[in-house]
């Protein structure tokens, strides 16, 4: 068989009856009607029903098709011939007709399937089997099986497409695609870096970049003026369904631009990515700021696809008898609330009470919820009889009040507590009451972002990173309350609830990015030693800057609707950041350690801290890395107090001061008496068979323990 004449299954159409072909492919499920034998042929374009009928093909031929099974790879060569009537497919696109075969060659055989790779049904009438929910571990050790699945497969052709519309867009605005080094320098976004150990400079580390952020404004300095790359990071931090160690991005950089360029650009080629799932986009999309955001939906990734958005309604209680709203408004605190309409035939007293004001609102994190339904042109609850006749009238009229809405409030002296709490109701009660609308997709910019955040320990830290141009520039550095008031020219592109992209206009101005650092807390030495080779180009003409970037795996997992954007991965990590095929991450061989000179690090340089272990609780602390706080000292000290006692209990035999029993023979044994005797499980070498290292009779622990 001469493969050059190979065809693919999805190439034959209606109209081809009659043509002798060649197809390949693999054997997706069968079918013996007692003679006659019907294969499912699958290739990546489709699946084409084969036929070996023992009037046409040979009688070699028809006995070799009888060993096939699932999966085996195969070639036929046959004739084209319509379908019997009433015998048609409608679950494959080639339904209407078939191939008998004449010749047969089995390319390679596979074994059992840890899975089904099958999903089409063969006969019509019969419902498609879909995606089989298989254990997803067991789906990405054998992802080579998975990816041949049409469900799976098509995920992946999708998403070839949409980086071919990307790349065309971006050709077509004059951007160019350059690619910058993986292993690098650590670039600040927040995240943990991988570090990659050289053997060249031992002792010394690359990292993983967890964004190209430094290089593309490099090459924005270098003149390149339009940049992209669909580039993978890498970033090390808790993983949730919409993470992953290693993702991909779109990475955008231009020069001589402002944030209007961004938003036009950007939107028309969201537009494009989502057309390729059949989803329109209506531009311009909405601009909403943080602060607004944060207001109205207690959110800086707004789903604005349904209401339920907050009011504020502080004001109403200034004089309030209701004890409870009274002394929050004395912390300084505020109330803000949603009306859920025309759904209390769904949110009962009980319900509100019980589940929402009980269970799931402190969950949340608030201290409790106020809930009211209106009934009769009144509002009903457990404490409206609390509320004056103004307050109630208030309300009312504040929300719009109808008979039928339900009304709920939380009340904090903390503003976060109140819109975190109030936010993830909203987000409850939609997703409960079904006011989701399906396949909606709704677009939004969130734009002026604070700068900076505070930090713990009285400073701050760039909300985004810090070459993101502030608001202003005429700020001190070091008065805390101007920096934690300045504004970014960041902008995020937030689509149903979901971050996928952000981005900002950039410091060009090197005395401006030297007073970002000094404001981030980092020393003149700090600054040249993590970002002098950066600083220094802005010592060239940096010219004005900007760009995005859009994270592609969660673009694409929404354009295709997937569950998770595992599935639009070719070979995703599991959720716990390892890949089950390959095994990786895995230990390696002491002579791989050896040779980069990781072996005894820590013999050669102390670990930090180690010094600081003037007592026993601070030694606890470093030993355990647990890092006490000053306010937690009495209460540990009193619990270590509290063990050391049990301890000294534990060790005492009868009266004498040592250990009760033990697993080794004892050496300078004070006690007289009958020699200690091992334990028979210890004998016999099973009691330390589970450890993960033993050195004779001896327990290895981690080192640290020490
Ligand atoms: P940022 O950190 O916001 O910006 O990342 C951009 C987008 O990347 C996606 N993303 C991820 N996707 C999957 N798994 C992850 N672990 C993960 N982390 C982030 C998100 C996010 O919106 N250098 C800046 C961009 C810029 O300023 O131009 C940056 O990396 O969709």
């Amino acid at each position: 068989m001469h493969f050059k004449e190979r065809l693919f299954c999805g190439q034959i159409k209606p109209g081809d009856e009659g043509r002798t072909i060649l197809l390949a492919g693999w054997v997706d499920a069968f079918r013996d009607h007692g003679g006659l034998l019907f294969i499912h042929l699958r290739d990546r374009s489709g699946i084409m029903q084969i036929v070996f009928n023992p009037e046409i093909a040979s009688k070699g031929v028809c006995d070799l098709a009888a060993t096939l099974r699932a999966e085996y790879c195969i070639a036929v060569r046959g004739e084209v011939r319509k379908r019997e009537a009433g015998t048609e497919n409608p679950n494959i696109e080639t339904g209407t007709i078939e191939l008998m075969v004449k010749e047969l060659t089995i390319l390679s055989e596979s074994d059992a399937l840890p899975f089904t790779v099958s999903e089409k049904a063969m006969v019509s009438g019969a419902q498609s089997l879909g995606a089989e929910k298989v254990n997803e571990d067991l789906r990405l050790q054998y992802r080579y099986l998975d990816i041949r699945r049409s469900s799976v497969r098509d995920n992946i052709i999708a998403r070839h497409r949409i980086f071919k519309c990307v790349r065309e867009f971006l050709d077509s605005r004059g951007f160019l695609e350059i690619e910058t080094p993986v292993l690098t320098m650590s670039t600040p976004e927040g995240a943990r870096d991988y570090l990659v150990p050289s053997r060249v400079h031992q002792g010394n580390f690359y990292a993983l970049p967890q964004s190209p952020q430094l290089f593309k404004q490099l090459l924005m300095i270098g003149g390149m003026e339009r940049y992209y790359q669909l580039a993978r990071c890498f970033r090390d931090e808790d993983l949730r369904p919409n993470r992953q160690p290693e993702f991909t991005q779109l990475d955008m950089e231009a020069s001589f631009i402002d944030e209007e360029f961004i938003y036009e650009m950007v939107e028309e080629l969201t537009v494009r990515i989502f057309a390729e799932g059949g989803i329109s986009l209506l531009r311009p999309f909405p601009r909403i700021t943080h602060k607004e955001a944060m207001e109205t939906t207690g959110s800086d990734k707004p789903d604005l696809r349904f209401g339920l958005l907050f009011k504020d309604v502080t004001e109403l209680f200034q004089d309030t008898n209701y004890t409870i709203f009274r002394q929050i408004m004395q912390r300084g605190g505020c109330i803000k609330g949603i009306n859920i309409k025309g759904q209390s035939d769904k949110l009962s007293k009980n319900v509100l009470q019980n589940e929402y004001a009980k269970e799931i609102a402190p969950s949340f994190g608030a201290k409790g919820m106020t809930w009211m339904r209106a009934e009769g042109g009144k509002l009903e609850s457990n404490i409206v009889q609390y509320f004056s006749d103004k307050e109630l009238e208030g309300l009312k009229q504040r929300f719009d009040v109808k008979d039928g809405d339900v009304l709920i409030m939380v009340a904090d002296p903390s503003y976060s507590v109140v819109v975190s709490a109030l936010g993830q109701l909203r987000l409850h009660l939609a997703e409960r009451l079904g006011m989701i609308p399906e396949d909606s997709f709704y677009p939004v910019w969130v734009t002026d972002f604070p700068l900076f955040e505070a930090t713990e320990d009285g400073g701050v830290t760039s909300s985004h990173h810090p070459f993101t141009a502030p608001d202003r520039e005429d700020f001190d550095p070091e008065n805390i309350d101007e920096l934690l008031a300045l504004h970014s020219r960041a902008y995020d592109l937030v689509v149903n609830g979901e971050e996928l992209g952000g981005g900002s206009i950039r410091i060009n101005d090197r005395n401006l990015q030297r007073k970002i650092f000094k404001a981030l807390g980092l020393t003149e030495e700090d600054t040249a030693q993590k970002f002098g080779f950066f600083l220094r180009a802005f010592d060239f003409g940096a010219p004005p800057h900007g760009g995005l970037a859009l994270g592609m795996d969660r673009a694409v997992s929404m354009i295709l609707r997937t569950q998770s954007i595992r599935e639009v991965i070719a070979f995703p990590k599991n959720r716990s950041a390892a890949c089950p095929l390959t095994g990786a991450p895995s230990m390696v061989k002491r002579g791989q350690l050896a040779d980069l000179g990781l072996l005894n690090l820590e013999a050669k340089e102390r670990l930090p801290g180690a010094e600081k272990q003037d007592n026993l609780l601070d030694r606890v602390s470093w030993v355990s890395r647990i890092n006490i706080k000053e306010e937690e000292r009495p209460m540990i000290q009193a619990v270590l107090a509290q063990a050391k006692g049990l301890a000294g209990i534990a060790s005492k035999n009868a009266g004498t001061e040592e250990p009760a029993y033990t697993v080794v023979p004892l050496s300078n044994r004070m006690r007289p008496g009958a020699s200690a005797e091992r334990s028979e499980l210890s004998q016999a070498g099973r009691l330390l068979a589970n450890a993960p290292s033993v050195k004779g009779t001896f327990f290895k622990v981690a080192p640290i323990l020490e």
